[in-house]
């Protein structure tokens, strides 16, 4: 069956179709550096906003009125799923971001997780109802999850960290229970990304951030395969819904370029016109404009994301986004001038 936005500007350039300009979204554009984020996440706490479908949907929904772009993904966060599995999940304002008072150490903490949690996470797709609703049709909406090595990452190490030491030595003496874990996970993602898909989402997209944490061989065994099983699965199930894969650092697309993904998030660490080369024609690319760029000026702006748009073949599928979230402090018009300035350049003449 057609998706709704079959003829959207993101759908049509996902499939490599002929369209008058780049669509444009942004990495965690629903978000603090919006004062209108700001005001109704005043009234509730992280997982509230996300547990409320009409609340969820109006944050989804500012990004496309504020900034215009093509896309909402929607408000929810990668931590949802541990959350769901039993773990007890804090996300403190301004302290070192989200945590897990009781992180994994053990194969028998594995067995305390619980298995089969899709309908405990019912009100993501009720705000993807809620959200394709009140969208009217405007524009694609993007479902997401986090890739297993990333999840996984924050349950040992018990939250963010600089290193991930504590996980990286736990994956490292316990390559079976990291296996089992990573295997449990894959298992939930698979039916929350097909939940989400069926309650609309038009586009999926696979985070995985910590991808460049380990040495190529350990992210080809720990991470790409089970981030692999995922995207295979989900597109057995799914086979039209364009599902992009975010593996941040990682080194090499070999390998990464047959994961079952129909296209990829480039970080911005990466050389765009190398991606570019690596990855065959018939993949999309999406990215990577860093994000810090959007802290400087309007000027600078512009310059940057005229010059990323110029790395890219006009057949080549591609999708403007930044080459990770967005920053708090980023100011909004800033934003603005990244997105009006895509929308600004004709396909033809981004052509390099
Ligand atoms: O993109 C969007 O606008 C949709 C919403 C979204 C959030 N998190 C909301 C959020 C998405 C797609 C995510 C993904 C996510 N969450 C990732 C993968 C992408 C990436 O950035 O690497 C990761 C690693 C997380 C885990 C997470 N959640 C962290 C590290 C933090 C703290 C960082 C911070 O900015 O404070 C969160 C909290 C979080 N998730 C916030 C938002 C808007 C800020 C919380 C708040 O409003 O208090």
């Amino acid at each position: 069956m057609p998706s709704d936005q079959h003829d959207s500007l993101l759908l049509r350039a996902l499939r490599g179709e002929s369209i008058k300009r780049r669509p444009v979204w942004m990495m965690r554009q629903a978000g603090r550096y919006l004062p209108e984020y700001r005001a109704i996440r005043a009234t509730t706490d992280f997982l509230g906003l996300c547990r409320n479908p009409d609340l969820a949907a109006e944050v989804t929904i500012q990004p496309v009125d504020i900034l215009g772009v093509d896309a909402a993904i929607i408000f929810s966060d990668i931590l949802v799923i541990p959350e769901a599995m039993g773990m007890h999940l804090q996300m403190q304002q301004g302290k070192g971001g989200p945590q897990f008072p009781e992180p994994l150490r053990s194969s028998a903490d594995l067995g305390k997780l619980s298995m089969g949690v899709t309908e405990d996470l019912t009100y993501v797709f009720d705000a993807i109802r809620e959200t394709k609703r009140r969208l009217d049709g405007r524009v694609p909406v993007i479902g997401f999850a986090g890739a297993p090595l990333t999840l996984a990452a924050y349950m040992i190490e018990g939250g963010g960290s600089k290193t991930f030491n504590t996980f990286k030595s736990f994956l490292f003496a316990e390559p079976e229970v990291t296996h089992e874990l990573l295997n449990m996970l894959a298992k939930e993602l698979v039916s929350y990304l097909v939940g989400q898909a069926e309650a609309g989402a038009n586009m999926l997209q696979l985070f995985d951030t910590w991808a460049g944490l380990l040495p190529e061989r350990e992210y080809q065994e720990f991470g790409l395969r089970h981030a692999s099983s995922v995207l295979s699965e989900v597109r057995r199930d799914l086979p039209d819904v364009p599902m992009l894969y975010f593996p941040k650092g990682v080194r090499s697309y070999e390998g990464v370029v047959e994961s079952g993904a129909s296209g990829f998030g480039i970080d911005w660490g990466t050389d765009l016109r190398r991606a570019d080369q690596e990855i065959p024609k018939e993949f999309a690319l999406q990215g990577n404009l860093d994000p810090a760029i959007l802290l400087s000026s309007p000027e600078i702006i512009r310059e940057r994301t005229l010059e990323m748009l110029g790395k890219i073949p006009s057949h080549r599928p591609y999708v403007a986004n930044l080459g990770h979230g967005i920053d708090k402090e980023t100011p909004v018009d800033h934003a603005q001038t990244f997105i009006q300035t895509v929308k600004e350049v004709p396909l033809s003449l981004s052509v390099s």
